[in-house]
């Protein structure tokens, strides 16, 4: 049976007299045993949708099951890690693990031992009086997960959970999860995480699904059936990596967009579109997008908005996970007059 299933989601947010729908028809299934990773652009409606999953906010239409039970404000059995920590600051580490369980309802005398056990679970042994602030980034986020476990819940939602942290402390802190999710050494069953990072998906999780469009539902869905300990050296890891590029950056979707709405131009330095369209040259003219991200040390994010740019002005072409260069574009540019 699934863990948690999604039928028809919808979601509209007004925003003075005005409407806009941010999803329509999200189905989704979240399997036991399974993490899946959800990816879309920015501004898509992935924490909304998380959100809506965990019970946090209401829907305009769909349901949600979480063990075939309909999900109807905060569930029961979900926990949910957020981006930016969400520690309250005056609280030490035991006492803001401890308010998750408060909020359950488990007794007083109980909540300090599943505290004290879940922090030493999640590798913070000694830290249980310290206040936030005399925390590294990688600490503080330990102490969130630590909160979300410490209710042993069935599924754990992620948003972009490892995002804030430095691309090493953020190695260390995914490594030590997916250790302690594989020994089962927490209830989870189900682990369903938001990231704009390629490379982490493709870590951790058993299966990708990508949000597209406007108003976005799962558009594309990649299994990622490696065995663990994944090497992002190897070439069925790279292919991976390279399927969703592909998907993130796929033909249909900008010219459904150019057709459907207003386009507006991503926000966009000229000096960062000179910089990329240069970097491209650089690498003869057609570059691979997981490469180029590297080579730029640019992250997703602030990637896409440059290849889109470049798209909308007839300088690039993405296709297939690579981006080319259109020879000439500046010359016809001038040339019809613009
Ligand atoms: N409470 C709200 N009221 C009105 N609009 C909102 C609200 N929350 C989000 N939005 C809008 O809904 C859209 C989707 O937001 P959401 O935060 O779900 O996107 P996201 O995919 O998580 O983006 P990111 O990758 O930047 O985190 C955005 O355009 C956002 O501005
Ligand atoms: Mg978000």
């Amino acid at each position: 049976m699934a863990l948690l299933e999604a039928k028809g989601i919808r979601k509209v947010y007004r925003v003075g007299a005005e409407e806009r729908a941010i999803l329509e028809g999200v189905d989704l299934v979240l399997r036991e045993g399974e993490i899946v990773a959800l990816l879309g652009r920015s501004g898509g409606g992935k924490s909304t949708l998380l959100r809506i999953l965990a019970g946090l906010i209401p829907a305009d239409g769909g349901e949600v099951y979480l063990r075939g039970r309909r999900v109807e404000g905060p569930a029961e059995g979900v926990a949910m890690v957020f981006q930016s920590f969400a520690l309250f600051p005056w609280l030490t580490v035991l006492e803001n693990v401890a308010l998750g369980l408060e909020a359950r309802g488990v007794p007083k005398g109980e909540r300090e031992g599943r505290a004290r056990q879940t922090i030493a679970l999640i590798g913070l042994k000694g830290f249980e009086e310290a206040l936030p602030k005399e925390l590294s980034g990688g600490m503080r986020q330990r102490v969130g997960l630590a909160r979300a476990l410490a209710v042993e819940p069935e599924v754990l939602f992620m948003d972009e959970p490892f995002s804030a942290l430095d691309p090493l402390t953020a190695e260390g802190l995914r490594g030590d999860f997916l250790d302690l999710w594989q020994g089962r050494q927490f209830s989870t069953r189900g682990v369903l995480m938001v990231t704009h990072n390629i490379e982490e998906a493709v870590a951790l999780a058993d299966r990708a699904l990508i949000l597209r469009g406007s108003p976005a539902r799962i558009g594309w869905e990649l299994p990622i059936p490696l065995p663990h300990p994944r090497d992002p050296a190897d070439p069925r890891f790279r292919a991976q990596v390279e399927a969703i590029y592909e998907a993130l950056t796929e033909r249909e979707e900008i010219e459904r967009r150019l057709e459907e709405e207003l386009v507006r131009l991503p926000q966009a330095s000229v000096a960062s579109l000179i910089g990329l369209a240069e970097a491209i040259a650089r690498l003869g003219g057609r570059a691979d997008l997981p490469l180029l991200a590297e080579e730029e040390s640019l992250e997703v994010d602030d990637l896409f908005p440059l290849l889109e740019a470049l798209e909308l002005l007839g300088f690039a072409r993405v296709a297939g996970g690579d981006v080319e260069l259109i020879p000439f574009s500046i010359v016809s540019f001038f040339h019809d007059g613009c």
